[in-house]
């Protein structure tokens, strides 16, 4: 069969049979995606055979790069070795070594860690711990939980209730009653008549309000995306999430960082909160990085001072009914060792090492009139474009122009994550100077098209 025909027969067998994520009633089950064949470093060659950036490294994944063959031999020789165990009645080396590497990064006495499938699970297993622990410990009233505006923490019930973009609750149910939202600490969206440390200082007021209203003995938790993620690469304002956790500690509100994205040397480090923020956590959740997407795998890591808790409580029968069938998977566990090994043995340093030049040479986009602000920390950065500057007006614009750009850009080698208005840039962590330029240079050329085509269509005026 040639090219043309294999693509033909998947695209029709995925509009027959294959769902994907967040789709429209209108399509669902009867789309095709952009089809992606193979990949190698920071590339992937589409169906028909055009050789890509992958500028989001999947979904901020694969952070050591496609085709990774240390970790290609441990997905095979922990299969070989044990390719399963039961986390209800054994446990398995790799987990238990995975554990303590991790927690030799994790900042403060977050020494423990319970292993789930991915990002959602990890969030939904902090909240539900939150509440367990809030009810062995005499406290069944603490279970509200603080989340932002412009969040997102997953897709299961409680941790998608945590989340705050734009279209996330159009039509979806919710645990609306056990969350209350704050403002989107995101300083570009700030109200125009505030500098951006009163802008936080207002932030702080903010949860200060929530807690004197609703009572501190009525909050569970407050959960927070160091820099949000998926809400358009957020970098909240100075000493903000410090003061955020000063404040939790105060009022003995869980901290909760959402480290999904973060974690895994997208910032440099392996844990961001400490190392980047400042900050010591009560729990970090992490998924995506930690085996770079080859294998899905996140966790809860907990401190030990919230288990020395339940340990010494009244109720030392109480049961943690919570866990995965795939919880602690011992091929998961064996390939964050190996990926943890190449962040240490060099990546984390390169990481370190390229963000600077990766934020200044994308900064460089702010000189053509669609872009609003290009921001971004390590290697995750988001283009925000405008209807026009003076406003700095989104809504305005045509609410497609991240896939019209999207579209273009795959069409001169380069995979962009559309966020509505928004571009998001979190390629492979291996990234070097000469592939920043490329990429750079054709959101360069996609961007401009997309500005010719919306003055042709007479959606914007330029
Ligand atoms: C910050 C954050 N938390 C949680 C999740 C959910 O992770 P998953 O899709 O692995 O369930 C995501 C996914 O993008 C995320 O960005």
């Amino acid at each position: 069969m040639d090219i043309s025909t294999v693509e033909d027969a998947l695209v029709t067998d995925a509009k027959a049979h294959l769902i994907q994520p967040w789709p429209t009633s209108g399509q669902i089950g009867a789309e095709a995606r952009s089809g992606l064949m193979d990949g190698d470093g920071i590339y992937v060659t589409d169906m028909e055979g055009r050789r890509l950036i992958d500028g989001p490294a999947g979904m901020w994944c694969t952070n050591v790069g496609h085709r990774c063959e240390p970790i290609a031999r441990t997905l095979y020789d922990q299969a070989m070795a044990l390719s399963y165990s039961s986390p209800w009645y054994t446990m398995s080396e790799p987990s238990v070594r995975l554990s303590k590497r991790l927690a030799g990064h994790a900042p403060g006495d977050l020494e423990h860690v319970f292993y789930t499938t991915g990002g959602s699970s990890a969030v939904e297993t902090a909240l539900r711990f939150m509440q367990f622990s809030n009810n062995v410990t005499g406290r069944a009233e603490k279970k509200l939980i603080i989340a932002r505006q412009g969040a997102y923490h997953g897709s299961t019930y409680l941790s998608a209730s945590l989340n705050g973009r734009p279209r996330d609750h159009d039509w979806m149910d919710s645990a609306s009653d056990l969350v209350v939202k704050l403002t989107c600490p995101n300083p570009f969206r700030r109200p125009s008549d505030m500098t951006e440390p009163e802008f936080c200082d207002f932030l702080i007021g903010e949860l200060r309000d929530v807690i004197e209203t609703r009572g501190a003995e009525n909050i569970g938790a407050f959960v927070a995306e160091p820099i949000m993620a998926s809400g358009g690469v957020i970098v909240p304002p100075q000493a903000y999430l410090k003061r955020m956790r000063a404040l939790c500690q105060e009022n003995d509100i869980l901290f909760i960082a959402d480290e999904v994205v973060t974690a895994f040397g997208r910032l440099g480090h392996v844990f961001a909160s400490k190392e980047v923020f400042d900050i010591e956590p009560d729990i970090i959740t992490f998924a995506k990085g930690v085996t770079s997407g080859y294998f899905p795998l996140g966790g809860a890591m907990i401190s030990s001072k919230l288990l020395e808790r339940l340990r010494s409580s009244n109720h030392s029968d109480a049961m943690f009914a919570h866990g995965l069938t795939y919880s602690s998977h011992p091929i998961g566990c064996a390939v964050a060792l190996t990926n943890l090994d190449l962040l240490e043995q060099g990546l984390l340093a390169h990481a370190q090492e390229i963000a600077p030049y990766f934020q200044s040479q994308l900064k460089t986009l702010e000189d053509l009139p669609l872009v609003g602000e290009v921001r971004g920390l390590g290697l995750m950065a988001c283009v925000e474009c405008v209807a026009d500057r003076k406003s700095n007006n989104p809504l305005a614009l045509d609410l497609e122009v991240g896939k019209r750009i999207d579209a273009h850009c795959q069409r001169l080698g380069l995979l962009v994550r559309p966020l509505i208005h928004m571009c998001v840039m979190s390629p492979p962590l291996t990234i070097t100077r000469p592939q920043i330029d490329d990429l750079v240079s054709i959101l360069r050329q996609g961007i401009k098209l997309t500005m010719d085509e919306l003055v042709r269509e007479g959606l914007w005026r330029g």
